[in-house]
């Protein structure tokens, strides 16, 4: 999919998770070290938990409500607001689902370059829909299932996904007190 970009194998981190809550529990941290502008494409069969974790993802950013699935509005947009350390920050984060989308086209009309040049965190459920139009991604999250868990794959494509691979990797350890993602 990424034809401009090149996965960088270094940078493929594989983490298991054994139940929701576990996956809610990584989200919640990983929140913290997105950086502005960053693309994630989250790839995984219907119900395998893409919301889930762009929920997570999301409340951990600071939205303190429900974050529905934008299946029939394409997009849900979020203002937050980061209070730590004094200084309140802004943070934008679009959260896309293109399941519904009949033509890469229509993300044309919608407008989609400027969602992803505003430099703010954009999340995308189901991307292979837009292909051709969507912009490519800093990171591929792809979850499968894994025990009565998941599994998240992660595949970096630049800088700043490599960056997000690995701290990620070291949130997982962190949490699970182990330097084994098996
Ligand atoms: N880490 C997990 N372990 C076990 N179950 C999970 C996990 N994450 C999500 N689930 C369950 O998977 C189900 C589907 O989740 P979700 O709606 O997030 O999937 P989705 O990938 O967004 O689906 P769709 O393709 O329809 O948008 C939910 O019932 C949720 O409880
Ligand atoms: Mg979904």
């Amino acid at each position: 999919m990424n034809d401009q970009n090149t996965t960088i194998d270094s940078t493929q981190v594989t983490l298991n998770f054994t139940d929701e809550a576990h996956m809610l529990d990584f989200a919640a941290e990983a929140a913290k070290q997105m950086p502005m502008g960053s693309v994630l494409y989250l790839h995984g069969d219907l119900g395998m938990g893409k919301t889930t974790l762009s929920r997570g993802l999301i409340q951990g950013l600071g939205h303190q409500g429900a974050v529905k699935s934008p299946t029939y509005t394409l997009v849900e947009p979020y203002q937050l607001t980061d209070g730590q350390d004094g200084k309140s920050k802004q943070i934008n984060v679009y959260h896309f689902d293109l399941y519904r989308l009949a033509d890469p086209e229509e993300l044309e009309f919608m407008g989609v370059r400027d969602y992803f040049d505003s430099g703010a965190i954009c999340l995308v459920e189901w991307p292979e829909k837009g292909q051709g139009v969507l912009p490519h991604a800093d990171l591929d999250v792809t979850i499968t299932p894994w025990q009565e868990g998941r599994t998240l794959s992660l595949a970096a494509s630049s800088p700043v996904g490599v960056k997000l691979a690995e701290q990620w990797l070291a949130t997982w350890q962190s949490q699970n007190n182990d330097t084994d993602t098996e």
